[in-house]
């Protein structure tokens, strides 16, 4: 039942043994956190707690049962400074002084309800004297772990783009594809369109531009979107094209929360050769302010991120 041996055998030449025991952790607390969700509709474990988080979100129960997991996970792992979670206030000091360790424990919780994708994302940085990462303490590792018809774990220790997916007979992650490249573009665009009242010019005209009537440039795209940032890059990851959360008139700062969401997943799209960005700057350039702090997001293929900054930072116009 020990789900990351298979991991941590495929990590073990390429990083320090530390990471290896915290990275195997991780696994085996997301294949805990997998047989919850599984079971979930028989357990009565969907559906809302009735309390909301820091940000004043509704917590769902499997927020709130997924977040323990992975405080009792790496707790026991002994190499955790700090664990910054979506659902806790302030960091968790746990003792460890090798690694601080940040997570959102379910990703597109809302889909818990209509038996939808959901994941857990997690972020590896040097440990920190308070949990707020300074300009040096880059990530050292960060992925996620989707749980849709199969459970995928997409990770990098900064040495590529690996896919590792739960056997659910041996319980254990088995590398399936090692140095995943994103497509340098895709067909495809992830964004809530439902907020466009709310978006500015140069957002609305990005959109205009993906889906103009223009064969020529292999347009319109087509739109995906399932309210699982995780489940809508994944598909990116594999196909290429491009996930967004802009800036908006309601969400000065977009919805997506920098340390635990943007930043692991930038690193996997760096890894695999695509790109992430605010729309004014590259994600893993951005100095922390706060733990819960919040960023626009535009992620995916290459082309379709320089193209989304040209007309965020107006070197583009109205198509
Ligand atoms: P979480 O469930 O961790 O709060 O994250 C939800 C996020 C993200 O996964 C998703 O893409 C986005 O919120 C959806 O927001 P909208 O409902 O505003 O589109
Ligand atoms: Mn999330
Ligand atoms: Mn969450």
């Amino acid at each position: 039942m020990v789900s990351g041996t298979a991991l941590a055998a495929a990590l073990c030449d390429e990083v320090e043994p530390d990471l290896v025991g915290l990275l195997d952790a991780v696994a085996a607390a997301t294949e805990r956190i997998e047989a919850l969700v599984r079971r979930a509709p028989l357990t009565h474990l969907v559906g809302l707690t009735g309390g909301t988080n820091v940000q004043g979100e509704d917590v769902h129960k499997l927020d709130a049962a997924a977040n323990q997991v992975f405080v009792d996970a790496v707790r026991a792992s002994g190499r955790v400074g700090h664990l910054v979670s979506e659902e806790l206030d302030e960091p968790l000091r746990l003792g460890g002084d090798s690694f601080d360790l940040y997570v959102d424990p379910v990703d597109g919780s809302s889909n818990t309800d209509v038996n939808g994708s959901i994941a857990s994302i997690f972020s590896v940085r040097r440990a920190t004297r308070d949990g707020l990462p300074g300009p040096a303490d880059r990530q050292r590792a960060g992925g996620y772990v989707i749980y849709g018809p199969a459970t995928a774990m997409m990770i990098t220790w900064g040495a590529g783009l690996h896919e590792f997916v739960l056997d659910p007979e041996s319980r254990r992650f088995v590398l399936t594809r090692a140095g995943l490249r994103l497509p340098a573009r895709g067909r495809t665009y992830a964004v809530n369109s439902g907020r466009q009242a709310y978006w500015p010019p140069d957002v609305r005209a990005f959109f205009d531009d993906l889906n103009a009537d223009d064969p020529a440039r292999d347009r319109p795209y087509s739109l995906r979107y399932s309210g699982s940032l995780t489940a809508d890059l994944h598909r990116i990851l594999l196909e290429g094209g491009i996930y967004c959360y802009p800036a908006d008139d309601r969400a000065k700062d977009g919805k997506l929360r920098l340390l635990y969401e943007a930043c692991p997943l930038a690193l996997l799209a760096e890894q695999g050769g695509g790109a992430a960005s605010s729309g004014r700057e590259r994600i893993l350039d951005i100095l922390p302010r706060s733990i819960h702090q919040r960023v626009p997001l535009f992620i995916g293929s290459a082309t379709e991120v320089a193209l989304a900054e040209d007309y965020i930072q107006h070197r583009r116009a109205a198509p």
